[in-house]
């Protein structure tokens, strides 16, 4: 009996062998589409998804761009990852004022959470690239991150066995190019999504005091409302819901009125029109909590220093101030109570889920 159970056992895998000789092993099919899609775990709240065409994702491919995100391989003296400076427990960000690269290199600025790019149309905190597939090779290449030559890259990748494997099973046939390894990253980067706050249970509840607190509920009043009916205002910046940022082409970068002069002048690096100095972009509040500290360069530790800012710390002359600050041109002068309450509105933005998610894990 035992030995009739193994035997059909072994002719079922053998038939699954030759099977699979037969078939194409690509992971395209003739129409084009993925054999071994990816699947996005998506709820009624979720935004239409804005995958790249030309790079569908799939199973392998998510895979691949997981392990490159989290190996160290990819720098040059094999110190450093992607994850050095996004960690998951931090949606994605270091938790330092400003980040250390390779050979403990400091940077110029604080480390930017991860999730929900995909309908992003330009990254970094000047808006420098306009794809993922062109961001991810950014840090890889910079001196002062990674520090890796794309070539040697290339070579040292196709010289480990486990990547030759994993190449050949995101994309069949092809050679390992620093093409493919933006496309894997790519792929990673769009399957990262955040969207189960306690905010987001909203849209399904009418008894909003039972999701959210009082205060929470009352901050979010604030944040929503504009100045003249007594609010702070934070939504017409932050305003494309559900993501709590700006992902608009023309309107993601802005200048809050952080600095009088500017020491880094953000997205005038990019455009180099005098009218973009002093503008960067304006980031989701999803996760905020969790991403201290605060703006393009840590200045502010914490979310009571971020309120007392947007309530009496705007420099209500610096050059490009943006029109939302500029139609009502005063400080917010907002109580302890409405800074509090917006702070636990912004705490109920954290999505638990997403940073204990198995699938952004560290695959190794
Ligand atoms: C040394 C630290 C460091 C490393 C290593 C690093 N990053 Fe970053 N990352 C940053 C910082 C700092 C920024 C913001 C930089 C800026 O605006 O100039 C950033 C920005 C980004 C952004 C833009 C997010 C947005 O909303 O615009 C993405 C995407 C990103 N990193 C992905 C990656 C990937 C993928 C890797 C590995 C290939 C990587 N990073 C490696 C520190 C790092
Ligand atoms: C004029 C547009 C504008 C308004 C109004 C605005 N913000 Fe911002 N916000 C920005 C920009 C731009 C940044 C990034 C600035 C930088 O780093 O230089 C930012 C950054 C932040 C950050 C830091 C996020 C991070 O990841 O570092 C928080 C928190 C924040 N805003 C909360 C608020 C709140 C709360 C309000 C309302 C009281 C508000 N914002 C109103 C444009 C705006």
């Amino acid at each position: 009996m035992k030995k009739s159970v193994l035997l059909a056992i072994v002719g079922l895998l053998s038939f699954l062998v030759i099977e699979s000789c037969k078939k194409d092993p690509g992971v395209i099919n003739e129409e084009g589409n993925p054999t071994h899609p990816y699947v996005i775990n998506t709820t009624a709240a979720f935004p239409p998804l804005k995958l790249p065409a030309d790079n569908p994702l799939t199973e392998e491919g998510v895979k691949l761009g997981r392990m490159l995100f989290y190996d160290p391989i990819m720098s040059k003296d094999s110190t450093i990852s992607c994850a050095s400076c996004h960690r998951l427990d931090l949606a994605f960000v270091d938790g330092a004022k400003v980040s250390k690269g390779i050979r403990g290199q400091v940077l110029s600025r604080n480390s930017m959470p991860l999730f929900n790019l995909m309908w992003n149309n330009k990254f970094f905190w000047d808006g420098r690239a306009t794809t993922l597939r062109e961001q991810v090779l950014i840090p890889i290449q910079a001196h002062n991150e990674m520090d890796m030559n794309l070539f040697a890259l290339v070579n040292k990748l196709k010289s480990t066995a486990m990547y030759q494997v994993q190449f050949e099973e995101a994309f069949p046939g092809m050679a390992i190019t620093d093409d493919l390894i933006s496309k894997a990253l790519e792929q990673f980067l769009v399957s990262v999504v955040s969207f189960n706050s306690p905010i987001d249970q909203l849209k399904f509840r009418t008894d909003t005091l039972n999701v959210i607190s009082a205060a929470s509920y009352r901050g979010m009043q604030l944040f929503l409302q504009p100045v003249e009916n007594g609010g702070a205002d934070c939504f017409h910046c932050h305003s494309n819901i559900p993501f709590f940022g700006n992902n608009s082409v023309s309107g993601s970068m802005a200048n809050n009125g952080l600095d009088l002069t500017f020491t880094d002048n953000g997205f005038f690096a990019v455009t180099g029109k005098e009218t973009d100095k002093g503008k960067f972009k304006i980031p989701s509040l999803r996760n905020v909590a969790l991403t201290a500290p605060y703006m393009h360069d840590g200045r502010f530790d914490n979310l009571e220093e971020v309120l007392d800012f947007y309530s009496s710390g705007i420099e209500l002359n610096s050059p490009n101030l943006d029109i939302n600050i500029l139609s009502h041109g005063k400080q917010l002068n907002l109580s302890e109570q409405q800074k509090s309450d917006i702070i636990e509105f912004l705490n109920a933005l954290t999505d638990m889920s997403f940073v204990n998610n198995p699938a952004y894990k560290s695959p190794f």
